[in-house]
């Protein structure tokens, strides 16, 4: 019998046959793991059945990986223990594997990554872009007529201005702003009392011709030719579309009285459209004339506890836009005047907005500056500080501008209600 102990000659010799006879078929079974990497190895490896998947699977480099860790052991530890050589195989190709799956997805995401960065810079571009275009805008609408000599109103458009809703608030201001600049003024409005007041002290202080007409515009079709035969005999180079009632307070649509909402029909909506309509013919005959239309910035985005109030006046801003288009080249100007808070009668439920002047200026301070934005800005809200609070406002998206509008107005509201209770 041959002495195969390890210690022996023979042994040594058949140790070192073996050694060999083992490297040759360790050679031998790395050629065909090479050639065949799907069957035999894993079979070993008690993987289950191929499947098309599976096929997929073990094509992978994570599963070459596995073999690579079972040729090793293999190689370098000369036996099979089925157990442990499969533990081991699993272990190191479970470390090397997350390497390796890293490096896979890292390699196929690269092209995401680079889409990725392509659009952020994109995005970033564009909002600058849009930083760049405001700030100019600003500039362009707010300081640059201040250091350049004012357009003549009066030349550019014409002598006589109407100005609707003019005894209070914004409209009385921009008649006055107007007056300053020469125009002569028609008044309409629905107190005689107040017009007449408002009337006499703008022709005593800024020597300009003043009249008024006295209608109610809540009374809807029938007040229009009214006012038709009392403008036919004068030349209206600007007209400006002031009237407007907003809610008492900011309330749940389903709780507004249908009376206010008839009146935000026809004051805010019909008004302006058939105070156009009476004097657009005879601007288009002269080919001059200006428009403006006073909305607000509640048109830009939906206002909860505001729905019928800011739907009518994104119905102005689109109403006013069109025209624009329509009559430009008839060398007609229509202005969306949108302005934000104003320190009116129609803010006075508030004694947080009247306490904030940079949020809600003066009529009078917001109607100078409104005024000289006429005939340079198609759609302004008319004031510079307005114009930043609007483009930070615009500046989020429009869930977070609702969500945020919803409790601005919760706020309100509640003041509102607290402050008729006491
Ligand atoms: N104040 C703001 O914060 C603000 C913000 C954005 C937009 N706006 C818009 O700016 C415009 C002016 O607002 P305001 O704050 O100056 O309002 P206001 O102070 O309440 O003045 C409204 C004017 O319209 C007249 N008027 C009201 N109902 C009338 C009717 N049925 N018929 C005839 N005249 C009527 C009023 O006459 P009486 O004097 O007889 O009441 C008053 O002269 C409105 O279109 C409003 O929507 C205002």
């Amino acid at each position: 019998m041959a002495d195969l102990t390890p210690g022996s000659p023979r042994g040594r010799a058949g140790h070192a046959a073996g050694r060999n006879g083992r490297e040759e078929s360790a050679s031998e079974e790395k050629r065909r793991v090479q050639l065949e990497p799907n069957t035999e190895i894993e079979q070993r490896l008690a993987f289950p059945p191929c499947t098309p998947q599976h096929k997929r699977f073990s094509a992978s480099p994570v599963t070459m990986e596995t073999q690579r860790y079972r040729k090793l052991w293999d190689d370098n530890m000369g036996f099979h223990q089925e157990g442990v050589a499969s533990l081991f195989c699993y272990i190191m190709a479970a470390v090397d594997s997350f390497y390796l799956l890293y490096r896979e997805i890292a390699h196929s995401c690269h092209s995401y990554v680079e889409t990725l960065a392509l659009v952020g810079a994109w995005y970033i571009a564009k909002k600058g872009f849009r930083l760049i275009c405001d700030s100019y805008g600003l500039l362009r609408v707010y300081f640059i007529p201040r250091l350049v000599s004012r357009i003549d109103l009066v030349k550019h458009y014409g002598e006589w201005a109407v100005v609707t809703g003019a005894t209070s608030g914004i409209g009385k201001a921009y008649a006055e702003e107007l007056a300053r600049r020469g125009v002569n003024l028609i008044l309409i409005s629905r107190n005689k009392e107040k017009l007449e007041n408002v009337s006499d002290s703008i022709a005593e202080r800024y020597k300009v011709q003043t009249a008024f007409i006295v209608v109610d515009f809540s009374k809807g079709r029938e007040i229009y030719p009214l006012i038709q035969k009392a403008l036919n005999d004068v030349e209206i180079g600007i007209l400006v579309n002031n009237v407007g009632v907003a809610y008492d307070y900011p309330q749940y649509f389903g709780l507004v009285p249908e009376e206010k909402l008839w009146d935000i029909v026809n004051i805010n909506m019909a008004a302006a459209t058939m105070m156009v309509n009476i004097v657009l013919p005879r601007m288009i005959d002269r080919q001059k004339g200006a428009i403006v239309n006073i909305s607000s910035a509640s048109c830009y985005r939906p206002v909860p506890q505001m729905a019928g109030y800011s739907a009518s006046k994104a119905y102005l801003d689109h109403f006013s836009r069109a025209l624009h288009h329509e009559y430009a080249s008839k060398g007609i100007f229509v202005q969306s005047l949108t302005p934000m808070y104003v320190a009116t009668n129609m803010v006075e439920y508030s004694g947080i907005l009247s306490s904030l002047p940079w949020l809600a200026p003066s009529a009078s301070v917001y109607a100078r500056h409104a005024v000289s934005t006429l005939g340079i800005s198609t759609r302004t809200t008319g004031y510079w500080s307005h114009s930043i609070q609007l483009l930070l406002l615009r500046s989020v998206p429009e869930w977070l501008f609702v969500y945020g509008a919803n409790i601005w107005n919760n706020i309100l509201r509640k003041e509102a209600l607290s402050r008729m209770a006491s």
